[in-house]
């Protein structure tokens, strides 16, 4: 290795450079790299053995306006200077004003330059006799100082401390540090990148992580808040119904009017703490699905019989076609899929207006069965459908003659979940003015 130092040439020295960079830029960690930085030129390019004893790597840090040292080769003088120094090698900072110290005037310049006198790049912080006799004590005749530069600006500086004089360094020696510290500048920048990504990406996946508590925390309140919630109103609910429904005194026109909007309100409210909840128990997995296998189309028969007051007030049309003679079996949780049922249903209902049409049909495969709940309602444009199945996903029927309906805007998401729970899928197909008309499909076992 010390022979093509000795005898240069071209292609030795870039292919050592070469090695040298692939070492450093191979490396990741900040502090392997700036340490690979400061040996390498001593031990991969043999700078050792031509009288060059300590490497520093000094950088600027722009907050505290000072050239920080950041590393230092690991050669006995090293530790000798080390050892010397009133301060710990790492606090030996230089403030960026200070004109005379030669690090500072390297790094203003952008050029290369060298002294013979170690108070020239150690004043300030020490004193010039303190520096003088760590010079004296390690044996250092000359130190070198050279930019370290990126594309945009001089980021810093090496020193290279020799046990030889500056004229004994030879023009090949002096071309191969040069090139050396403009690779130094590169692997610097991009050790410094690595390791901010490194530190957001370790932020991010705290963050995250105290993200995933606090969820699970939101998720317990609601669920606590809504039990808690859920009992007083049916109480109330149920209070309301027997002043409307029992009152010993008949009740005046305007009082009835009053309890009940009262009773309306109470049961949207529990209808939306229930949602509330299905959706925390969705969100932590702690729904349970118990399948059993039954015949849908008896569930739909309930759900109609509950909604067909509903469709008779606005003079709605409301049809069950079903063959009598067939059953339509599924495997699945009988409560949570009429809720799923009750939902579309109950959408068709508000968002068909009067003297429409709503159809519920049903269609048997070799896999399952597929339920159509059909309306003539306000349908809904394609670019609103996709978010449908979303959390809170009421959609602005502002372009249509329709006005708009009471609801969360939860039951399709619960929906879309319970039917995913159960293997099965729901679609939506729909055009505006025209109707709607949503699929289930699910499967026999
Ligand atoms: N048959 C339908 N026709 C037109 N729009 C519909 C129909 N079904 C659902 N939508 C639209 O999708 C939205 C979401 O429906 P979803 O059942 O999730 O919520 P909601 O009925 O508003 O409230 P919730 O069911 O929670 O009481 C509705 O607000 C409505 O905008
Ligand atoms: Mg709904």
């Amino acid at each position: 290795m010390l022979d093509y130092i000795q005898k240069p040439h071209q292609k030795q020295t870039v292919e050592a450079i070469w090695r040298l960079e692939k070492l450093i830029l191979d490396t990741l960690d900040f502090n392997d790299v700036v340490q690979s930085i400061v040996d390498g030129i001593l031990h991969e390019l043999g700078f050792l053995k031509l009288g060059y004893r300590i490497v520093v790597l000094a950088l600027v840090n722009d907050e505290k306006k000072v050239l920080e040292r950041i590393a230092i080769s690991q050669t006995k003088e090293a530790v000798k200077a080390v050892e010397a120094s009133p301060m710990p090698f790492q606090s030996i900072d230089i403030p960026l004003r200070a004109n005379k110290n030669l690090c500072i005037k390297v790094l203003k310049d952008h050029k290369f330059s060298y002294t013979e006198f170690w108070p020239d790049i150690l004043c300030p912080p020490f004193t010039p006799e303190k520096a003088k006799a760590i010079q004296e004590k390690v044996g250092i005749k000359t130190s070198f100082v050279c930019p370290v530069r990126t594309k945009q600006k001089t980021i810093g500086v090496m020193i290279f401390s020799l046990v030889k004089e500056f004229s004994e360094i030879s023009e090949d020696e002096k071309e191969l540090i040069l090139n050396f510290t403009d690779i130094v500048g590169l692997a610097v920048q991009n050790a410094k990148l690595y390791s901010t990504v490194e530190e957001a990406s370790h932020r991010l996946k705290k963050a995250n992580h105290r993200l995933k508590e606090l969820d699970v925390l939101k998720d317990e309140f609601v669920s606590i808040a809504s039990h808690e919630l859920r009992t007083p109103m049916t109480a109330i609910k149920s209070y309301l119904w027997m002043a409307i429904n029992k009152s010993p005194q008949k009740l005046s026109p305007q009082l009835k009017k009053y309890l009940d909007i009262s009773y309306q309100s109470t049961e949207r409210l529990i209808h939306l703490v229930n949602d509330m909840l299905t959706v925390s128990r969705i969100e932590r997995n702690k729904i349970e699905i118990k399948k059993e296998q039954f015949d849908i189309s008896e569930t739909l028969q309930l759900v109609y019989e509950e909604l067909k007051i509903s469709a008779q007030e606005k003079n709605i049309e409301f049809t069950l076609l079903k063959d009598k003679d067939k059953k339509y079996m599924v495997l699945g949780d009988k409560e949570k899929l009429r809720e799923v049922f009750q939902n579309l249903v109950g959408n068709a209902l508000k968002f068909t207006p009067n003297k429409g049409k709503i159809t519920i049909a049903f269609k048997k495969d070799k896999d399952g069965v597929q339920i159509a709940v059909s309306d003539t309602g306000s349908g809904i444009r394609k670019e609103d459908q996709s978010k449908l199945f979303k959390k809170f996903s009421k959609i602005d029927y502002s372009y249509t003659k329709h006005s708009s309906q009471p609801g969360t805007g939860l039951g399709l998401y619960i929906s879309k979940q319970i039917i995913s729970l159960h293997h099965g899928s729901i679609t939506v197909q729909s055009e505006v003015e025209k109707g709607s008309t949503f699929t289930v499909n699910l499967p026999q076992k």
